[in-house]
Protein backbone atom coordinates (compact mmCIF):
# COMPACT_ATOMS: atom_id res chain seq x y z
CA UNK A 1 0.00 0.00 0.00
CA UNK A 2 1.58 3.63 -1.10
CA UNK A 3 1.52 6.05 1.81
CA UNK A 4 1.39 9.66 2.71
CA UNK A 5 2.04 10.64 6.07
CA UNK A 6 0.54 14.20 7.14
CA UNK A 7 2.11 15.79 9.79
CA UNK A 8 -0.40 18.90 9.62
CA UNK A 9 -4.11 17.39 8.92
CA UNK A 10 -6.70 19.95 9.62
CA UNK A 11 -10.43 19.22 10.46
CA UNK A 12 -12.49 22.05 12.11
CA UNK A 13 -10.30 23.52 14.49
CA UNK A 14 -8.26 20.30 15.16
CA UNK A 15 -4.42 19.39 13.12
CA UNK A 16 -3.08 15.98 13.74
CA UNK A 17 -0.97 13.58 12.08
CA UNK A 18 -2.80 11.70 9.84
CA UNK A 19 -1.34 9.17 7.01
CA UNK A 20 -3.81 8.29 3.65
CA UNK A 21 -2.69 6.13 0.86
CA UNK A 22 -3.81 7.25 -3.04
CA UNK A 23 -4.58 3.35 -3.35
CA UNK A 24 -8.16 4.05 -0.99
CA UNK A 25 -10.19 6.66 0.01
CA UNK A 26 -8.54 9.58 0.68
CA UNK A 27 -10.60 12.16 3.14
CA UNK A 28 -12.20 15.32 0.90
CA UNK A 29 -14.66 18.13 1.28
CA UNK A 30 -17.17 16.09 2.11
CA UNK A 31 -15.31 15.11 5.00
CA UNK A 32 -15.15 18.44 6.10
CA UNK A 33 -18.70 19.23 5.46
CA UNK A 34 -19.49 16.52 7.73
CA UNK A 35 -17.33 18.48 10.35
CA UNK A 36 -18.97 21.16 9.95
CA UNK A 37 -22.22 19.39 10.62
CA UNK A 38 -21.17 17.89 13.87
CA UNK A 39 -19.32 20.97 14.84
CA UNK A 40 -21.45 21.97 18.15
CA UNK A 41 -24.09 19.45 17.72
CA UNK A 42 -21.77 16.04 18.60
CA UNK A 43 -23.12 13.88 21.78
CA UNK A 44 -21.74 10.44 22.79
CA UNK A 45 -21.54 7.53 22.09
CA UNK A 46 -20.89 8.37 18.49
CA UNK A 47 -20.88 6.02 15.24
CA UNK A 48 -18.54 6.61 12.31
CA UNK A 49 -20.51 4.28 9.72
CA UNK A 50 -18.28 4.05 6.27
CA UNK A 51 -15.27 5.58 8.49
CA UNK A 52 -12.65 5.27 5.34
CA UNK A 53 -9.26 5.55 7.20
CA UNK A 54 -11.01 7.33 10.24
CA UNK A 55 -10.86 10.91 9.88
CA UNK A 56 -14.26 11.98 11.34
CA UNK A 57 -13.35 9.51 14.18
CA UNK A 58 -10.20 11.33 14.62
CA UNK A 59 -11.89 14.36 14.73
CA UNK A 60 -14.58 13.27 16.91
CA UNK A 61 -11.61 11.68 19.62
CA UNK A 62 -9.73 15.90 19.62
CA UNK A 63 -13.65 17.53 19.61
CA UNK A 64 -14.87 16.57 22.85
CA UNK A 65 -12.64 14.38 25.23
CA UNK A 66 -15.48 12.60 26.68
CA UNK A 67 -16.93 11.38 23.65
CA UNK A 68 -16.56 7.54 23.21
CA UNK A 69 -15.89 6.99 19.46
CA UNK A 70 -17.13 3.85 17.33
CA UNK A 71 -15.83 3.16 13.54
CA UNK A 72 -17.18 1.02 11.01
CA UNK A 73 -15.79 0.49 7.79
CA UNK A 74 -16.18 -2.14 4.39
CA UNK A 75 -13.24 -2.44 3.42
CA UNK A 76 -10.21 -4.35 5.82
CA UNK A 77 -7.50 -2.49 4.72
CA UNK A 78 -9.13 0.67 5.27
CA UNK A 79 -10.49 0.08 8.96
CA UNK A 80 -6.80 -1.39 9.55
CA UNK A 81 -4.83 2.12 8.34
CA UNK A 82 -7.99 3.84 10.31
CA UNK A 83 -6.93 1.82 13.59
CA UNK A 84 -3.21 2.49 12.85
CA UNK A 85 -3.93 6.13 12.55
CA UNK A 86 -6.14 6.27 15.89
CA UNK A 87 -3.31 3.91 17.79
CA UNK A 88 -0.54 6.92 16.76
CA UNK A 89 -2.72 9.56 18.12
CA UNK A 90 -2.95 7.45 21.00
CA UNK A 91 0.50 7.43 21.24
CA UNK A 92 1.65 11.19 20.90
CA UNK A 93 -1.48 12.48 23.24
CA UNK A 94 -1.63 9.90 26.12
CA UNK A 95 -3.70 12.42 27.99
CA UNK A 96 -6.91 12.20 26.06
CA UNK A 97 -7.31 8.53 26.91
CA UNK A 98 -7.74 7.83 23.47
CA UNK A 99 -7.78 4.48 23.31
CA UNK A 100 -10.40 3.94 26.25
CA UNK A 101 -12.57 6.15 23.99
CA UNK A 102 -12.47 4.29 20.96
CA UNK A 103 -13.43 0.78 18.97
CA UNK A 104 -13.43 -0.24 15.35
CA UNK A 105 -15.72 -2.80 13.25
CA UNK A 106 -14.96 -4.23 9.52
CA UNK A 107 -18.42 -5.09 8.07
CA UNK A 108 -21.17 -4.14 5.95
CA UNK A 109 -23.35 -1.40 7.30
CA UNK A 110 -24.68 -2.77 10.97
CA UNK A 111 -23.53 -5.87 10.13
CA UNK A 112 -20.32 -6.07 12.60
CA UNK A 113 -22.30 -4.02 15.06
CA UNK A 114 -23.04 -5.30 18.45
CA UNK A 115 -26.72 -5.84 19.01
CA UNK A 116 -28.51 -2.33 19.45
CA UNK A 117 -29.71 -4.10 22.99
CA UNK A 118 -26.17 -3.69 23.45
CA UNK A 119 -25.45 -0.61 22.45
CA UNK A 120 -26.84 2.83 20.77
CA UNK A 121 -25.43 5.32 19.43
CA UNK A 122 -26.60 9.46 20.56
CA UNK A 123 -24.71 10.66 16.92
CA UNK A 124 -24.28 8.37 13.72
CA UNK A 125 -22.79 9.79 10.88
CA UNK A 126 -23.41 7.91 7.45
CA UNK A 127 -20.60 9.28 5.33
CA UNK A 128 -20.96 6.44 3.23
CA UNK A 129 -20.36 6.34 -0.32
CA UNK A 130 -22.71 8.72 -1.76
CA UNK A 131 -21.65 9.00 -5.40
CA UNK A 132 -22.78 7.03 -8.68
CA UNK A 133 -19.96 4.39 -9.50
CA UNK A 134 -18.64 5.60 -12.93
CA UNK A 135 -18.94 8.99 -11.89
CA UNK A 136 -16.88 8.19 -8.68
CA UNK A 137 -14.21 6.41 -10.80
CA UNK A 138 -14.15 9.59 -13.05
CA UNK A 139 -13.42 12.24 -10.80
CA UNK A 140 -11.09 9.96 -9.22
CA UNK A 141 -12.36 9.48 -5.81
CA UNK A 142 -12.91 6.11 -5.93
CA UNK A 143 -10.45 3.63 -7.58
CA UNK A 144 -11.29 -0.33 -7.58
CA UNK A 145 -10.60 -0.96 -4.09
CA UNK A 146 -13.14 0.95 -2.13
CA UNK A 147 -17.14 0.71 -3.19
CA UNK A 148 -19.05 3.76 -5.01
CA UNK A 149 -22.73 4.42 -4.53
CA UNK A 150 -23.74 2.02 -7.21
CA UNK A 151 -25.46 2.74 -10.67
CA UNK A 152 -27.35 5.67 -9.16
CA UNK A 153 -25.48 6.79 -5.87
CA UNK A 154 -27.90 5.13 -3.54
CA UNK A 155 -27.22 2.08 -3.18
CA UNK A 156 -25.70 2.13 -0.13
CA UNK A 157 -27.08 5.12 1.48
CA UNK A 158 -30.10 3.63 1.25
CA UNK A 159 -30.02 0.59 3.06
CA UNK A 160 -28.15 2.55 5.54
CA UNK A 161 -31.21 4.97 6.48
CA UNK A 162 -33.23 1.86 6.31
CA UNK A 163 -31.14 -0.06 8.49
CA UNK A 164 -30.09 3.01 11.17
CA UNK A 165 -33.22 3.63 13.24
CA UNK A 166 -32.73 1.01 15.84
CA UNK A 167 -29.39 1.69 16.50
CA UNK A 168 -29.57 5.29 17.59
CA UNK A 169 -30.52 6.11 21.25
CA UNK A 170 -33.42 7.97 22.22
CA UNK A 171 -33.47 12.23 20.91
CA UNK A 172 -30.27 11.34 18.98
CA UNK A 173 -29.40 12.17 15.64
CA UNK A 174 -28.49 10.69 12.11
CA UNK A 175 -25.94 12.79 9.86
CA UNK A 176 -26.03 11.69 6.00
CA UNK A 177 -24.96 13.31 2.85
CA UNK A 178 -26.59 13.85 -0.72
CA UNK A 179 -24.38 15.04 -3.41
CA UNK A 180 -26.45 17.36 -5.95
CA UNK A 181 -25.49 16.09 -9.50
CA UNK A 182 -23.49 12.96 -8.51
CA UNK A 183 -26.44 11.09 -7.26
CA UNK A 184 -30.13 10.74 -7.11
CA UNK A 185 -30.71 12.74 -4.42
CA UNK A 186 -34.49 12.82 -4.79
CA UNK A 187 -34.67 9.27 -3.94
CA UNK A 188 -32.37 9.63 -1.27
CA UNK A 189 -34.25 11.95 0.62
CA UNK A 190 -37.87 10.27 -0.13
CA UNK A 191 -36.15 7.54 2.15
CA UNK A 192 -35.03 9.58 4.78
CA UNK A 193 -38.95 11.41 4.85
CA UNK A 194 -39.76 8.11 5.47
CA UNK A 195 -38.65 6.67 8.24
CA UNK A 196 -37.82 10.30 10.38
CA UNK A 197 -39.89 12.76 10.91
CA UNK A 198 -37.81 15.84 10.99
CA UNK A 199 -35.14 16.60 8.46
CA UNK A 200 -32.96 19.69 8.59
CA UNK A 201 -30.19 20.45 6.16
CA UNK A 202 -27.34 21.35 8.02
CA UNK A 203 -25.27 22.08 5.41
CA UNK A 204 -25.81 23.61 2.14
CA UNK A 205 -28.90 25.76 3.51
CA UNK A 206 -30.05 29.03 3.08
CA UNK A 207 -28.39 31.38 5.38
CA UNK A 208 -31.19 33.34 6.45
CA UNK A 209 -29.26 36.61 8.09
CA UNK A 210 -28.21 37.13 4.43
CA UNK A 211 -30.26 35.14 2.20
CA UNK A 212 -27.18 34.20 0.41
CA UNK A 213 -26.93 30.95 -0.54
CA UNK A 214 -24.12 28.81 1.99
CA UNK A 215 -20.90 28.08 -0.57
CA UNK A 216 -21.24 24.98 -0.75
CA UNK A 217 -20.74 24.02 -4.19
CA UNK A 218 -17.59 22.51 -5.60
CA UNK A 219 -16.05 23.57 -8.70
CA UNK A 220 -15.70 20.45 -11.39
CA UNK A 221 -12.18 20.35 -13.06
CA UNK A 222 -12.47 21.39 -16.22
CA UNK A 223 -10.47 18.38 -17.51
CA UNK A 224 -12.92 16.11 -16.34
CA UNK A 225 -16.00 18.00 -17.44
CA UNK A 226 -15.76 16.46 -20.96
CA UNK A 227 -15.94 12.81 -19.87
CA UNK A 228 -18.84 13.70 -17.46
CA UNK A 229 -21.08 14.73 -20.07
CA UNK A 230 -20.46 12.07 -21.94
CA UNK A 231 -22.10 9.95 -19.32
CA UNK A 232 -24.80 12.14 -19.44
CA UNK A 233 -27.32 9.99 -20.55
CA UNK A 234 -26.91 7.41 -18.29
CA UNK A 235 -27.24 9.41 -15.73
CA UNK A 236 -29.89 11.94 -15.88
CA UNK A 237 -29.39 13.50 -12.49
CA UNK A 238 -26.01 14.86 -14.18
CA UNK A 239 -28.52 17.82 -15.64
CA UNK A 240 -28.53 19.11 -12.11
CA UNK A 241 -24.65 20.36 -12.07
CA UNK A 242 -25.42 23.96 -11.82
CA UNK A 243 -23.45 26.58 -14.27
CA UNK A 244 -21.87 29.88 -13.49
CA UNK A 245 -19.75 31.89 -16.36
CA UNK A 246 -17.38 28.98 -17.26
CA UNK A 247 -17.59 26.62 -14.42
CA UNK A 248 -19.71 23.98 -13.56
CA UNK A 249 -20.51 22.61 -10.11
CA UNK A 250 -21.59 19.99 -8.07
CA UNK A 251 -23.46 20.50 -4.85
CA UNK A 252 -22.56 18.84 -1.05
CA UNK A 253 -25.19 18.97 1.64
CA UNK A 254 -25.12 17.38 4.73
CA UNK A 255 -28.82 16.61 6.83
CA UNK A 256 -29.40 16.05 10.05
CA UNK A 257 -32.44 13.51 10.88
CA UNK A 258 -34.07 13.23 13.98
CA UNK A 259 -36.98 11.71 15.43
CA UNK A 260 -37.78 8.29 13.81
CA UNK A 261 -40.62 6.65 12.86
CA UNK A 262 -40.54 3.43 15.04
C1 LIG B 1 -17.19 8.79 1.00
S1 LIG B 1 -16.13 7.59 1.74
C2 LIG B 1 -15.91 8.39 3.31
C3 LIG B 1 -14.80 7.89 4.16
C4 LIG B 1 -14.49 8.76 5.37
N1 LIG B 1 -15.67 9.03 6.16
C5 LIG B 1 -13.82 10.05 4.94
O1 LIG B 1 -14.38 11.11 5.17
O2 LIG B 1 -12.72 9.97 4.38
C6 LIG B 1 -17.27 6.28 2.03
C7 LIG B 1 -16.77 5.08 2.79
O3 LIG B 1 -17.86 4.17 2.96
C8 LIG B 1 -17.34 2.85 2.86
N2 LIG B 1 -18.45 1.93 2.56
C9 LIG B 1 -19.03 1.68 1.35
N3 LIG B 1 -20.01 0.77 1.49
C10 LIG B 1 -20.08 0.46 2.80
C11 LIG B 1 -20.89 -0.43 3.56
N4 LIG B 1 -21.85 -1.16 2.98
N5 LIG B 1 -20.67 -0.52 4.89
C12 LIG B 1 -19.70 0.21 5.50
N6 LIG B 1 -18.88 1.06 4.82
C13 LIG B 1 -19.07 1.18 3.49
C14 LIG B 1 -16.32 2.95 1.75
O4 LIG B 1 -15.42 1.86 1.77
C15 LIG B 1 -15.67 4.30 2.07
O5 LIG B 1 -14.57 4.15 2.92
Amino acid sequence: MNLIKNEKFSLGKHTFPFTISPDYFQPNKTTELFVEAMTGRLKSPFLDMGAGLFPLSAWALFENNDVKVYASEKVPEQRELGKQNIENLASLYPCKNILKRFDSYCGSWFDSLPSPNVLTYATISGDLSGIANDIGRHMGWYNDNVPAGGLDGTEVIIPFLERVRPYLSEGGSVFFPIAIGFSDHEKIMDCAKKYFRKLEKRIGKINEKTKLRDDKKFIIPPDKLPGLTDLKSTYTFLKNLKNQNSRTFWEGQIYEATDPII
